[in-house]
């Protein structure tokens, strides 16, 4: 079958079966032609809450799906491919961080939205990269311990100097690879170049880039500015597309090696194969039980309430 016999087929389904696609800029380009919802780990989340369809398809990762269902739980909803989750989201036990509130009960926890609903369940608040550092600022609270990314803590920090924020060794492995010299060498070679990075990234290569920010706000950034070359310091895919919806501007990617293997998991297939398996009993379909959810779904509230 062609990509667009592939996609036809799943527009169809959609409708017969009351199917609302939501895709992070992470997945493929015939992916997100075929999604309803497309945007970073924060529009996912808020237009997740508003979905008025029965049945919600997340393209993307475990986290991202499982915040779908916190949000919408009388709904079902699935992840596109069973395997896809993320490292950085299984990188702290909730025990732990339970030990750390005990000795300090006035810290309150911010989360990365990229942790498991059991994480979420023992935080106060919770934050996505391009909300941390407003939602932050926006607590009455001044003792913060930030999990589980402490580059993007290490941006909060930076950018809330009247806060104390505490952090902990945890990232994602594919942004934290990346080194002040991979930048240095993709600047030498398109030296005209602004350099966008995302704040998983490491506060060193954060400091050397013309601009930080989420996704979203990268590509914002490089919609909005008058340069004509840009070189990307996230996932490779956002280079990809960016260089499809903006033909006349160069965009290079700063590192090969900037692939979420779990982002690249779903294939144009497997969005079929799932709005097949809809509405059947599937390991696709995520389930949780309503005592997680009733607990893990506060910081996630709390996020949108100060997020605005
Ligand atoms: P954002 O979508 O918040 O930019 O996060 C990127 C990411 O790594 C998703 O897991
Ligand atoms: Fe997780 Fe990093 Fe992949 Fe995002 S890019 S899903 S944080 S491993």
């Amino acid at each position: 079958m062609q990509i667009s016999e592939v996609q036809e087929k799943i527009r169809e389904l959609k409708k017969q079966k009351d199917i609302c696609i939501l895709a992070h800029s992470y997945q493929a380009r015939e992916i997100l032609e075929v999604a309803d919802i497309t945007g970073d780990s924060y529009k996912l989340s808020v237009e997740a809450a508003k979905v008025s369809n029965k049945n919600v398809l997340m393209c993307g990762v475990h986290f991202m799906a499982e915040t779908a269902k916190m949000l919408s739980p009388d709904k079902r909803v699935y992840l596109s491919h069973v395997d896809a989750g993320c490292p950085m989201a299984e990188q702290m036990e909730p025990e732990f961080i339970e030990q750390i509130k005990a000795g300090e009960p006035d810290r309150k926890v911010v989360c990365y939205v990229n942790t498991t609903a059991a994480l979420k369940a023992v935080c106060d608040v919770c934050v996505t990269s391009s909300s941390a550092v407003k939602i932050v600022k926006a607590m009455e609270d001044d003792k913060i311990l930030f999990i589980p990314d402490c580059n993007l803590g290490a941006f909060v920090q930076k950018a809330c100097p009247e806060k104390d924020v505490m952090l902990l060794q945890g990232g994602c492995p594919v942004h934290a690879a990346i080194t002040a010299d991979e930048l240095k060498e993709a600047k030498a070679k398109h030296p005209e170049a602004l350099v966008l990075v995302h704040p998983e990234c490491r506060p060193e290569v954060t400091e050397l880039a013309d601009f930080a920010g989420s996704t979203s706000d990268i590509m914002n950034y490089a919609a909005k500015s008058d340069a004509k070359e840009f070189i990307i310091g996230t996932e490779n895919s956002i280079a990809e597309h960016l260089q499809y919806r903006f033909p006349e501007k160069s965009f290079y990617v700063m590192s090969k090696r900037l692939i979420c293997p779990n982002m690249k998991l779903t294939t144009l297939m497997d969005v079929y194969k799932s709005c097949i398996e809809v509405g059947t009993e599937t390991d696709r379909e995520i389930k949780m039980d309503d005592e997680l959810i009733a607990k893990a779904v506060v910081c996630i509230n709390e996020m949108i309430r100060l997020g605005g």
